[in-house]
């Protein structure tokens, strides 16, 4: 089966040898890829890794799987073949995949050390994403989606409507990541909120709060093309680099009676964004964590207490969001066409190294989100 795979750190190149996926359990099916894309976790295993990927020589903690491995997490596809237990959808069917893989998986890897392991506690209470095995496929536990077709359990999919868009389709992990956020922050209709960042989680980030009833979003990226794509998705933006110790005056400024906001969201992971982030929601406001971080900084913990702020963080997303995600659209609450403004390439999985990665690599700035298609259904036609 052809594929774009990590081979290890700084090798990551098409191949025509990965393995053909197998249903060997009786709720497993095989999707036929539509559309992946490229994220900014996949370059961070070319360039840093293997971070979730397994080292040279170990296996996966769950699926005792090795490398190589075909990347992508991103995905849209159709059904091909279902297992004999599988009864949410059938071949033909248009899906999404929510890539997380944990204990509810283990039943499909009998050569898994945990095989006969309980379900964790956050398993147990349908958290998925905070397993204590939690993981990607496509980053390690099993073969991802730049690739012809995958496998994976009835319970990560989600049908879409017929005849929607598959490259739009692929874009509902990244929205899920936002989707999620709002859930854990507990964000409700009618507030106004600060997204830090406008990269493809910040824009996604955008989308979401529009479709959750958001009174007001302002969104704050130094990038101008970044700003652009902001500013075509109807919000208000600022560029942080022209107010330096201003910027949260300048951002207060701009909420009703110069409170502060009500939530803030750092979608760019740096001290400044944290601390404007904070600083800029009002007492009782809450900031919630998106970005990853490499580690940590200086930080007093009274910027939270005097004002009795909350922060929060999010992690990934469960199945539920991808339904709530592939719902929102469905109810036009998210618009196909604005998220179209994200897609910046989609290019053939042969042609992912040079014109996806290595174009993600170096013009970071110009590019959002890059989809590579095996284009077996002529999606690139
Ligand atoms: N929590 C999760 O589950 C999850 C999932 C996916 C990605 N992430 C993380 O979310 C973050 C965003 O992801 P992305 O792919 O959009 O990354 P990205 O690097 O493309 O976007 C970050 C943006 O922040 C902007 N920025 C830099 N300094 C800034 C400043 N001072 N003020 C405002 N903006 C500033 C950058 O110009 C860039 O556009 C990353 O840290 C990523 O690792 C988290
Ligand atoms: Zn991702
Ligand atoms: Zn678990």
């Amino acid at each position: 089966m052809r594929g774009l795979a990590y081979f290890k750190k700084g090798d990551i190149h098409f191949t025509d040898e990965l393995r053909e996926p197998e249903i060997e359990a009786d709720d497993e099916l095989i999707v036929d890829v539509a559309f992946c894309g490229i994220c900014g976790t996949d370059l961070h295993e070319y360039t840093d890794g293997p971070i979730f990927m397994p080292k040279d020589g170990e296996k996966n903690v769950l699926s005792n799987k090795s490398i190589p491995q075909a990347m992508g997490h991103e995905f849209s596809g159709y059904v091909a073949k279902v297992g004999p237990k599988v009864t949410k959808v059938k071949v033909g069917d248009r899906v999404v995949v929510e890539a997380t893989c944990s204990c509810v998986d283990l039943h499909r890897w009998p050569e898994s050390k945990h095989y006969k392991t309980p379900a964790c506690n956050a398993c147990k209470d349908r958290c998925d994403n905070c397993c204590e095995y939690a993981g990607f496929m496509g980053l390690g536990v099993v073969g991802g989606a730049f690739a012809e077709r995958i496998v994976t359990i009835e319970h990560h999919v989600v049908k879409l409507p017929d005849g929607f868009p598959m490259d739009v389709a692929a874009l509902i992990e990244p929205l899920s990541v936002a989707w999620h956020a709002a859930r854990v922050s507990k964000f409700p209709p009618g507030k106004s909120a600060l997204v830090l960042g406008a990269g493809p989680i910040g824009l996604a980030m955008i989308l979401v709060l529009k479709a959750q009833g958001a009174s007001k979003i302002i969104v704050s990226e130094p990038a101008t093309m970044r700003r652009e794509l902001a500013d075509r998705m109807h919000v208000e933006t600022f560029d942080p680099s022209t107010h330096g110790d201003k910027s949260v005056a300048m951002l207060r400024s701009k909420t009703f009676d110069g409170k502060g906001f009500d939530f803030a969201f750092d979608c760019s992971g740096v001290p400044a964004t944290f601390n404007t982030g904070l600083q800029a929601a009002h007492y009782r406001g809450t900031l919630c964590n998106v970005a990853i971080w490499g580690s940590g900084f200086d930080f007093n913990p009274m910027g939270i207490t005097l004002l009795e702020k909350d922060v929060t963080g999010s992690i990934g997303y469960t199945v539920q969001d991808f339904a709530e995600v592939t719902e929102a659209f469905k109810d036009g609450k998210i618009d196909i066409e604005e998220c179209k403004h994200l897609i910046t390439g989609r290019y053939r999985i042969e042609d992912g190294w040079e014109k996806g990665f290595l174009e993600l690599m170096n013009n970071k700035a110009t590019n959002i989100k890059v989809l590579l298609s095996p284009n077996n259904h002529g999606e690139l036609d």
